[in-house]
């Protein structure tokens, strides 16, 4: 409702501006952009549903009901990589690994990562003043099944320290984006029992210390068992449908960001803040976007004193459900990021969620505490299609 009503206050404001110069677009305007609106919503409505029915009906082995035969082929096809630091598997680096496999595989690769700390790959570009930097596992969009997989009892590291003011290849600041130590582009990536670092410190009132751990852009991928260190930014969980199980996130500032539309499970996130931070910074550009993360059985435990989340985007959505909340959750719980336009934009919500920082006494009033029937969509993996290509571990 609000953002709908919000949509035709600012088309009544566009249309106050476009009539007077007598501009002919300011008939057919209106109602063409009132129809995509509502066109891309009955779209995704109807894709998801269509998506739901066609798979009650599949009946996939134990390979979990994957909807596409192309997911469920590489699935069952599955090959493995051996990665080892010492010589024993075929290859000493993850970047060389990736490399190995062909563009657009049709199979699953289980990367099978052995103990050992992974820093900076070195691999065809090692030359030079770049020697030791810049080289980092970018997993691209061509390359999709892909799996990192560790062992439970010795996770490999894979680590770096790269910043968003530090010089790239080309002289400019890498930038957030490109301070992630893992970037993962494609989709249909696992990673299971891995240690993800970005060991860059964070210190209050510097510029440009966005220091990236993993950056997810590629859709339905997942992560279990697995932590991610950092300060400023840790995770940023950019676009796309995502799964964490199992997760350990530390991180000072934001520490948790991006576009994405994640269910986050069982997960510990962990502050390291000093003063006052946000363990989130969720963006929602507009009311179309399907976007938002869902933080459910998770624990918030560490230092300073933190927001849940601040409005990075105006319609910025983020659930927290059956959450333990120590003291260090300000009572407050949300902030707008400076900006009033959003309290009735963003969506907010907790629900059953319990200790110290989850009193609702003192929190903003445009947080809500949602019923058994709000909560519903956001407290299960369909809330990111799971059932079209989760696949059970
Ligand atoms: C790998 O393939 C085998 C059969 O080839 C199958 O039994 C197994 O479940 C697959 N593993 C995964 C993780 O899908
Ligand atoms: C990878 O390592 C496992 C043992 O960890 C071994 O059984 C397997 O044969 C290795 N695979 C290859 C392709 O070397
Ligand atoms: C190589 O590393 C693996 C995994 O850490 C270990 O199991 C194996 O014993 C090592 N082999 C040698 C020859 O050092
Ligand atoms: C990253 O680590 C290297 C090697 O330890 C160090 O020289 C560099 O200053 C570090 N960079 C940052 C931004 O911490
Ligand atoms: C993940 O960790 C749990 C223990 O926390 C363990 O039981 C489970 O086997 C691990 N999963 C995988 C896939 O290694
Ligand atoms: C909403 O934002 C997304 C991502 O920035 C963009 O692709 C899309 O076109 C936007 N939709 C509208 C209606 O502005
Ligand atoms: C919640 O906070 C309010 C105001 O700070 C306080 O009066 C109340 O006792 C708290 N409730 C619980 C259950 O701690």
């Amino acid at each position: 409702m609000a953002s709908s009503f919000h949509f035709h206050f600012h088309l009544h404001l566009l249309l106050f501006f476009l009539l007077p110069f007598g501009n002919g677009l300011s008939v057919s305007f209106p109602s063409s952009v009132d129809r995509d609106v509502d066109f891309d919503t009955w779209i995704s409505w109807n894709v998801a549903n269509h998506r739901r029915r066609a798979l009650s009906e599949t009946k996939v082995l134990n390979i979990g009901k994957v909807a596409g035969d192309k997911q469920r082929e590489a699935e069952l096809n599955n090959v493995t990589i051996n990665v080892s630091q010492n010589g024993t598997g075929e290859f000493k680096t993850i970047s060389e690994a990736l490399s190995s496999i062909s563009p657009y595989n049709t199979r699953r690769v289980v990367i099978n990562i052995k103990p050992g700390v992974y820093r900076y790959a070195c691999f065809e570009r090692c030359y030079g003043p770049y020697l030791f930097t810049r080289e980092k596992i970018i997993v691209p969009r061509t390359l999709p099944f892909i799996t990192f997989f560790g062992d439970p009892s010795n996770p490999p590291t894979i680590t770096g320290n790269d910043t968003a003011s530090v010089s790239g290849k080309d002289g400019r600041p890498l930038r957030t984006y490109q301070s992630a130590t893992v970037a993962v582009d494609a989709s249909y990536f696992v990673a299971i029992n891995i240690k993800f670092e970005n060991t860059a410190p964070h210190v209050i009132g510097n510029r440009g210390e966005q220091a990236v751990a993993v950056r997810v852009s590629g859709t339905k991928v997942a992560f279990y068992n697995c932590s991610f260190y950092g300060s400023q930014d840790t995770l940023y969980d950019h676009k796309g449908l995502h799964y964490f199980n199992n997760c350990f996130i530390q991180g000072s500032v934001d520490f948790i960001f991006g576009s994405g539309k994640s269910l986050y499970e069982n997960c510990h996130l962990n502050s390291i803040a000093k003063k006052v931070a946000s363990v989130t910074a969720q963006k929602r550009s507009n009311s179309s976007m399907e976007s938002g993360f869902s933080f459910k059985d998770c624990v918030v435990t560490g230092s300073g004193l933190v927001y849940l989340g601040r409005a990075w985007g105006d319609y910025s959505r983020v659930v927290f459900s059956y959450t333990f909340m120590d003291k260090i959750v300000l009572p407050q719980g949300w902030n707008d990021w400076g900006s009033q336009k959003r309290h009735n934009r963003v969506f907010y919500g907790e629900y059953k969620c319990t200790g110290p920082g989850a009193n609702f006494t003192g929190r903003v009033p445009w947080a809500r505490i949602l019923t058994d029937e709000e909560a519903q969509p956001f407290i299960g993996t369909h809330y990111v299609d799971g059932d079209t290509w989760l696949i059970s571990t």
